[in-house]
């Protein structure tokens, strides 16, 4: 049997339900939704639902998942476990065949839990995504994505007529980015992709003089190109924000975000104030409301005014 706690958390995310654009959310996210689920975090994409568990759960997630009135098409798991990121295993229901479609504010996204240890969306970045949404929709034509990854900020953008440019070191997950634009109908064609190293990359776009509307900048916490060069949020954030700045349009936006847990809060926004100095104006912005556990994810929108 289900613990009482679940159906709470399954209420408490019914309001987000309520517009009917988005079909995908974290259902469970650990102790934030009751102390029985330490070490246990449920997303729901689309009827899929994807349980992970930390070592606190050995061989397999809690047995009464199977039985819940909410029946998803299917269950699968993931261990969470960064020494050894491995895909996750099916479960329960369904098998799936292949990568699926989900919705979040009105934009289709592709999905595939046998991809690796993501998935292909980040369910934390929603608000920010229907934020880019909404600058597009209000004017901003030329975004940057950097370490796109498949491209969703990107489609978001498309999505209300801003022309994009998406970077990443993966030309397979700028493929899955350009799956992800013709979901939507969108001419990845119009669109520039970008395969390599983000500092290679702006250094380019600066010599070129390039500028643009908005430049979104959510890198990982630590990364490794082929030549062996290392990208690390504390130590590389401060010059990767400011060479971003110097691509901002006078009115345009910067999005910098990190999910590094080493980083206490407050500190990216105390970071980008001294990175980018006088002339930008900060707001930092909370995670989305199923996220009800640790708020990892820090957000920093900066707007230029001189
Ligand atoms: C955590 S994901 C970024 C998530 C993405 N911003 C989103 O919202 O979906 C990290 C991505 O950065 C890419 N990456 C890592 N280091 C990079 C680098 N130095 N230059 C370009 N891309 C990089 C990886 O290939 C991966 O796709």
């Amino acid at each position: 049997m289900a613990p009482p706690a679940f159906s709470a958390a399954l209420r408490r995310r019914e309001p987000l339900r309520a517009d009917g654009g988005t079909d995908s959310f974290r259902l469970v996210d650990g102790t934030g939704d009751g102390p029985e689920f330490a070490g246990m975090i449920l997303e729901d994409y689309a009827g899929r639902w994807l349980v992970q568990t930390d070592d606190r759960f050995l061989n397999s997630p809690p047995a009464w998942l199977r039985g819940v009135a909410a029946s998803p098409r299917s269950i699968y798991w993931k261990r969470l476990d960064k020494e050894d990121r491995k895909a996750p295993v099916f479960w329960h229901g369904e098998r799936l065949e292949g990568p699926f479609a989900i919705r979040e504010n009105g934009v289709r996204y592709l999905i595939d839990f046998s991809a690796g240890y993501s998935q292909g969306l980040f369910l934390d970045q929603r608000e920010n995504r229907r934020r880019v949404r909404e600058l597009a929709s209000a004017g901003a034509r030329t975004v940057l994505n950097l370490f796109s990854y498949t491209g969703a900020f990107s489609a978001a953008a498309a999505m209300d007529g801003a022309i994009t440019a998406s970077v990443d070191l993966s030309k397979r997950y700028l493929d899955w980015g350009r799956e992800n634009f013709r979901l939507n109908e969108i001419d990845p064609a119009a669109h520039e992709f970008y395969a390599g190293e983000v500092f290679d990359w702006l250094r380019r776009f600066t010599k070129q003089q390039r500028r643009f509307d908005l430049v979104i900048v959510d890198p990982p916490t630590f990364s490794r190109d082929r030549s062996g060069k290392v990208f690390q949020v504390e130590r590389d954030y401060p010059r990767l924000a400011a060479t971003c700045a110097g691509l901002v349009d006078l009115g345009g936006r910067l999005l910098c975000s990190t999910n590094h847990r080493g980083l206490a809060s407050g500190d990216l926004g105390r970071m980008l104030a001294e990175a980018l100095g006088p002339g930008w104006a900060f707001e930092s912005v909370p995670m989305p409301a199923d996220f009800t556990g640790v708020a990892y994810l820090q957000a920093v929108w900066a707007t230029r005014n001189q």
